[in-house]
């Protein structure tokens, strides 16, 4: 029953993935309200937190649905919860940079640690609109084509992505305020390319393919970190993880930190397993 379940989250999400892309074009205002995080709102992060609830709330066997724009958690039956960050990035959006969906599905009531996940996933509006997937300890990336109808046919893109390379690596935030991540990423520019693209969706998405590490280290006014653990946090931790890598916030596994409220926030480094060992030696 509950594969069912997730069968159909990803599918609704995927069928609604070329509207929203297509819907950004006349969305791009701030609203001149806040989301729970402090962050300002654009008109597409509304509407993208409408349209993914409409479609998720009324699919049987989803019990709660929590977003990253919304204050309180939504009852809607019986069954899995659903957590999603809606429109990923979308200060990207003004310059046309990439912007993406998170939703992770968890077998617990909200808010609950990354262990209770069953399966994360994201959809990545970039040149090909994209679903990458992790279940069953495989990750699996999926080009979404619209079909006619409401349809969409998803075509596999990359099977099994293992997270093996050192090749690249991107931190967000202010370095300079802390000793520490700037010793840290002195180490990593010794070895490793610099990416950065100020999306966790898209610069996760090219660290799963090219191998390194990516990490949003706890800052100044960001002592918790920034990214959050139910919405961000923990579904990326899982698909790295799945893919063979590994996930820390600094201590321990981003999947085993208790979770106590919907928008606790957490530091955030996920990628090849000896990279992120090395970053926890660090902090
Ligand atoms: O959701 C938070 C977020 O938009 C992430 O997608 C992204 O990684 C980060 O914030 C970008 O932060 P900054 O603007 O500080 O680089
Ligand atoms: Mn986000």
């Amino acid at each position: 029953m509950s594969d069912e379940v997730v069968d159909e989250v990803i599918q609704k999400v995927a069928e609604a993935a070329p509207h929203i892309s297509s819907g950004l074009m006349h969305r791009r205002e701030y609203v001149g309200e806040e989301n729970p995080s402090d962050e300002k709102m654009m008109e597409a992060d509304v509407w993208a937190n409408e349209f993914f609830k409409e479609k998720i709330t009324s699919i049987d066997g989803v019990g709660e649905f929590a977003s990253e724009e919304e204050h309180e958690i939504t009852d809607c039956g019986e069954g899995l919860s659903v957590a999603i960050d809606p429109l990923d990035g979308s200060s990207n959006i003004p310059t046309n940079n990439l912007v993406g969906t998170i939703v992770c599905i968890y077998d617990e009531r909200l808010p609950c640690s990354g262990e209770n996940l069953v399966a994360a996933f994201y959809i990545l509006y970039g040149p090909l609109t994209t679903v990458t997937v992790a279940r069953e300890g495989q990750v699996n990336e999926y080009v979404i084509e619209e079909s006619p109808g409401d349809d969409v046919d998803l075509y596999m893109a990359s099977e099994d992505i293992r997270i093996e390379g050192k090749n690249i690596y991107g931190l967000g935030g202010n370095k300079a305020w802390f000793d520490d991540v700037e010793d840290l990423e002195s180490e990593l520019a010794d070895d490793l390319k610099l990416r950065y693209g100020g999306a966790l969706v898209g610069d996760f998405n090219q660290m799963l393919h090219h191998g390194g590490v990516f990490g949003y280290p706890a800052k100044e006014g960001y002592e918790n970190g920034k990214y959050r653990i139910l919405f961000e946090g923990n579904p990326m931790a899982f698909i790295a993880e799945a893919a063979g890598g590994a996930s820390t916030n600094g201590e321990r596994s981003i999947l085993e930190v208790e979770v106590d409220d919907i928008h606790q926030r957490t530091p955030f480094y996920a990628g090849q397993k000896e990279l992120v060992q090395r970053v926890e030696e660090h902090l």
